[in-house]
């Protein structure tokens, strides 16, 4: 078992260990006393894992109420937020009382923003079921729901006073989210961590899942200990996404986050060496860490409308935008670039083979 102890505004540990998540209640009645707790999940979750985290509680002395909504998503959605804050009026909490997200990116996202609304503000635990969760989004406080205008718009920086993350949650996830949680796992090696990356390249993961996260959760912890509020390093951390949002876009949201991050990143990876900005060329390890991933290396869209998309995000012409460019593998860098520049990034999209 490994703790990590996360230094923000608030200060709280992520607890990364094999068969954990019996010690829920033990953990959340040192931090809360006997108070009550709403488990927020979602539907695919809950047939797994939401008894086993139900029953640590209670038998702890906490009581316990179910808030199980639909898996995907479209769930992170500001309807599926206020009836969780109604859900938690209606049944009387306090500012005692705390929440528990008990699943992926979506669940921790929608359960931290309600969290920081309700009351002002109330506790959350989060106990991340999906290696995305458990190496990015359940650590750092960045909470959001989407709006229809896009994605994360409504959100706030709201820490959680714990993250227990349990790695046999894992042993449901299906393949192909692991391979998008993989993604956030090589990224963070491009930017941070030569050795991880290497550990990682040959796709043999699983034998060492623990110790994957808790260095993921390392890094994660340094660059929010420095830039909380992301308006610095904490931005290295978008390494393969200005694309990766496109491309998301594109589809329709039918390529999953995570694959339009390996996609995004052989992007940036090839763009920054081409157009000098790179020490090294990277772009030849990204791709061979993404098939062993079980990851794509491209995508057929139209670099223009890469580009377009990207540009549209950032709601203006004329500006400039912080690309992250890989200096050299381990070592990422921000570069200010004019947002036009854009295009010419987007050039470097090859086909899929
Ligand atoms: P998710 O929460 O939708 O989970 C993916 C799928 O896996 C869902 O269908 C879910 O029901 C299922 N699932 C989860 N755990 C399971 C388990 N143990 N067994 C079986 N099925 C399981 O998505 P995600 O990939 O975890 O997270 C994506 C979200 O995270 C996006 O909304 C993204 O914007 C957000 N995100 C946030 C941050 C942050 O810093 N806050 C960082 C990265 C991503
Ligand atoms: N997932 C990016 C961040 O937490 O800043």
């Amino acid at each position: 078992m490994k703790v990590i102890n996360v230094n923000a505004s608030k200060n709280y540990d992520v607890i990364i260990g094999k068969d954990i998540l019996s010690s829920l209640g033990e953990k959340c009645v040192s931090l809360f006393g006997k108070s009550r707790a709403v488990i927020v999940t979602d539907t695919n979750v809950a047939v797994h894992w939401l008894e086993k985290a139900k029953t640590s509680l209670e038998n702890s002395g906490i009581q316990t109420l179910d808030f199980v909504f639909s898996a995907g998503e479209e769930s992170k959605s500001k309807e599926t937020l206020f009836e969780l804050i109604e859900f938690a009026a209606e049944n009387k909490l306090t500012r005692s009382d705390f929440l528990v997200a008990l699943g992926g990116g979506v669940t921790g996202d929608m359960t931290g923003l309600a969290a920081s609304l309700f009351l002002r503000g109330i506790p959350f635990v989060q106990v991340p079921t999906t290696l995305l969760a458990a190496v990015d989004s359940s650590v750092g406080g960045k909470t959001a729901v989407n709006l229809t205008a896009g994605k994360n718009l409504m959100g706030a920086f709201y820490q959680p006073s714990l993250v227990l993350c349990d790695i046999n949650t894992l042993s449901t996830l299906p393949e192909t989210e692991f391979a998008n949680g993989m993604a956030e796992v090589i990224k963070y090696g491009v930017i941070f961590d030569k050795e991880l990356f290497d550990k990682v390249q040959s796709g043999d993961v699983k034998s060492d899942m623990e110790n994957i996260i808790a260095r993921c959760v390392e890094l994660k912890r340094d660059v929010v200990a420095k830039d909380e509020f992301d308006t610095g390093d904490r931005q290295l951390l978008n390494f393969g996404h200005t694309m990766a949002h496109s491309i998301e876009k594109i589809s329709n949201f039918e390529i999953a986050h995570g694959n339009a991050v390996a996609i995004g990143m052989v992007i940036a990876a090839k763009a920054s060496y081409a157009l000098g900005w790179s020490k090294e060329d990277c772009t030849a390890a990204i791709i061979e860490a993404n098939k062993n991933n079980n990851l794509p290396t491209a995508c057929d869209f139209a670099p223009n409308d890469l580009a377009d998309v990207a540009l549209s995000d950032k709601k203006r012409t004329g500006g400039t935008i912080n690309f992250v460019v890989p200096e050299i593998m381990g070592n990422c860098i921000l570069k200010k670039i004019p947002v036009e520049t854009l295009y010419q990034i987007a050039e470097y999209q090859t086909p899929s083979p």
